[in-house]
């Protein structure tokens, strides 16, 4: 059976930057080590005046094209996910082969367009979507162009404002793939929530504590339907776990969840079993507290245990890389992740092709979808391609005050005036809401 998969990967960071420690804790009278050490996070990227999440997704589909050698006829289908859509009807998907047939010959009139939402799940959702699409023959020899693009800003003063970025990844997904092979053992956790939410508003409504335990709900759920199609799987399976990461933080958590969960150490378990008579899950308990509080004193042992620490360096660890320096990129986040993974391998010469990686992807509202990879024996080729540490080297560092203005603008505010820090350089960019994107 032919294998599927990511067969090329590119990223676009928006072109400026906020340094959390020195410039945004400061400013809000914060201690820098919340976010070192705490959230995990060094810099935000944030997009230019010349930026959207059109013009980052048309410039990463187009690096990722021309590396390719593609032109449109080799893509049958392009499937943008965001949360970040500024248009209720048109996908935006639209918007980027308008700008995609601006500099390549032919056009994407036979190719299916479409826009994904599930919050950040949704770029994982769309590769499902291609996925199925090439399984069920329906490509005609074509690939699919899969676009994660977002611009995640909250609301000043609020608590998700230390965990803003913009960015977008471009996938190629097609027949013997050069990167990961696609494959059919994957798991849902998914319940309808409302901690976090952005009902025709820009900037989401949020419960961020909240949010987090209901992260870790769908991802303790979705682990164990993955179970129940991969039997007997354990943390030393995988060469890396790249999770979705809204900041680094959050995947401390989610990391030392997955691990206890497949280690099935039943020692936590046996003890809250007697209790309840089955498997524990957090619903059994009056409050969250309560559960929390359960586990606590056995997660924190094992949390210190070499063992765990070990595996967390190796598995965990280098996915962490690049978020690091980006934060989060809703949709595109995992995908950073998994690359950051890969360039982590790279860089310390590591034979990977063959190995498997563990994806546990995450949207709020709220869905978990866990799924394996293997990795295919082009990958190193096409991590070494990427420019991504170029990018972060060159974006322009903002002080407060300019962040603030370009958080204003940024909130659809076109009266706002915001002075561009950095120029074009041969790259689409924005020329007005509904308006098409040129290249500069
Ligand atoms: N030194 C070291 N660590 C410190 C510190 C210091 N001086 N000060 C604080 N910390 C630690 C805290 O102990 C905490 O770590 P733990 O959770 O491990 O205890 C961490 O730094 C953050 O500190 P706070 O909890 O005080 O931070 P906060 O109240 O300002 O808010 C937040 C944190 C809730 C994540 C907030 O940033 C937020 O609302 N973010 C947006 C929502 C979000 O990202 N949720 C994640 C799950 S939902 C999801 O994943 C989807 C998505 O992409 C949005």
């Amino acid at each position: 059976m032919t294998a599927v998969g990511i067969d090329a990967i590119e990223i676009w960071t928006g072109k400026l930057q906020l340094d959390l420690p020195e410039t945004f804790a400061p400013a809000k009278g914060e201690d820098p080590e919340k976010y070192t050490k705490g959230l995990g996070l060094e810099t935000s990227s944030f997009p230019d005046a010349y930026e959207d999440i059109v013009t980052m997704g048309a410039n990463a589909a187009k690096r990722l094209m021309d590396r390719e050698g593609l032109a449109p006829d080799d893509i049958g289908r392009i499937d943008v996910a965001t949360e970040s859509a500024f248009d209720n009807s048109k996908p935006v998907s639209t918007y980027i082969a308008g700008c995609l047939e601006q500099v390549y010959e032919g056009d994407f009139h036979h190719a299916n367009k479409g826009e994904r939402k599930f919050a950040c799940v949704a770029g994982t959702q769309s590769i499902d979507d291609a996925y199925n699409w090439i399984k069920a023959g329906r490509h005609r020899g074509r690939s699919a162009l899969v676009i994660a693009t977002d611009t995640a800003l909250y609301a000043r003063g609020d608590p998700g404002e230390a965990t803003q970025g913009a960015g977008a990844v471009a996938m190629l997904i097609s027949e013997d793939p050069s990167i990961v092979e696609l494959s059919t053992e994957q798991g849902y956790g998914s319940a309808d929530e409302t901690d976090f939410l952005k009902p025709n508003q820009q900037f989401p409504s949020v419960d961020g504590k909240r949010s987090m335990q209901v992260y870790l709900a769908r991802m303790r759920e979705a682990l164990e339907d993955f179970e129940s199609v991969a039997w007997d799987t354990h943390p030393e399976d995988f060469a890396y776990i790249p999770y979705h990461t809204p900041f680094p933080g959050m995947v401390r958590k989610a990391g030392l969840l997955g691990y206890r969960h497949m280690i099935r150490d039943t020692e936590i378990e046996d003890a809250l079993e007697g209790r309840i008579g089955r498997q524990p899950r957090e619903d059994d308990f009056d409050s969250w507290e309560e559960y929390e509080e359960a586990i606590r004193g056995y997660m924190d042992d094992l949390k210190g245990t070499e063992e765990y620490q070990s595996w967390y360096a190796d598995t965990i660890d280098p996915t962490l890389n690049i978020s690091r320096q980006v934060g989060n990129w809703y949709t595109g986040s995992v995908h950073i992740a998994r690359a950051s993974a890969l360039r982590h391998a790279a860089e310390n010469d590591v034979d990977l092709a063959g190995q498997k990686l563990l994806v546990a992807s995450y949207g709020s509202g709220a869905q978990a979808e866990i799924h394996a990879e293997t990795v295919a024996d082009g990958w190193r080729e096409q991590i070494e391609a990427l420019n991504i540490d170029d990018q972060m080297e060159r974006r322009y560092d903002l002080s407060y005050d300019e962040y603030e203005k370009v958080h204003d603008r940024h909130n659809h505010d076109m009266d706002v005036e915001l002075e561009e820090f950095t120029q074009p350089e041969g790259e689409f960019v924005f020329t007005g809401w509904g308006r098409m994107s040129e290249r500069k």
